[in-house]
């Protein structure tokens, strides 16, 4: 299989607690390689577009105050089957039901303030790249 290439995120929650230098670790420590990042400050009106897919669920309205409430680092994360090896090492979005081991069994505080985010199919991974990095 050639490279794929997804988008991560690592959310206010964990980029206050200074927890990013521990999450880019386990990513390298994985063979995948950070192709872009940059730390930004979204708006809410941004957060709104990233999270439109979720525009009908009860928590969209928190989960955008909450993606623009602080800094986040977004990356470019790149290397073979990365969509699926990303979600993997960054376990399950309830950090109660994640493996142990996973970002979020590590770092995430609740369902809300799960640390990082990763796109799940290659045809967000390529829109939420472009919103982030274009
Ligand atoms: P993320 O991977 O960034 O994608 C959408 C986010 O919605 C998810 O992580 C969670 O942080 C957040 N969220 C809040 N409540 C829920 C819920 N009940 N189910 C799924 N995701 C939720």
């Amino acid at each position: 299989m050639s490279d794929q290439k997804t988008l991560s995120l690592i959310k206010p929650d964990a980029v206050e607690r200074n927890l990013v230098g521990k999450i880019i670790d386990i990513f390298e420590t994985n063979g995948i390689v950070i192709e872009k990042i940059k730390k930004v400050h979204v708006s809410n009106e941004f957060a709104k577009k990233f999270y439109d897919v979720h525009k009908d669920k009860p928590f969209f309205k928190e989960l955008c105050s909450y993606l623009s409430s602080g800094p986040i680092i977004a990356m470019v994360l790149k290397g073979e089957n990365v969509i699926k090896k990303n979600r993997d090492l960054m376990g399950a979005t309830n950090p109660k039901d994640a493996k142990e081991g996973t970002i979020r069994q590590k770092f995430a505080i609740s369902i809300d303030k799960n640390s990082v985010h990763g796109s799940d199919s290659e045809e967000n991974a390529s829109k939420e790249i472009s919103l982030f990095f274009s």
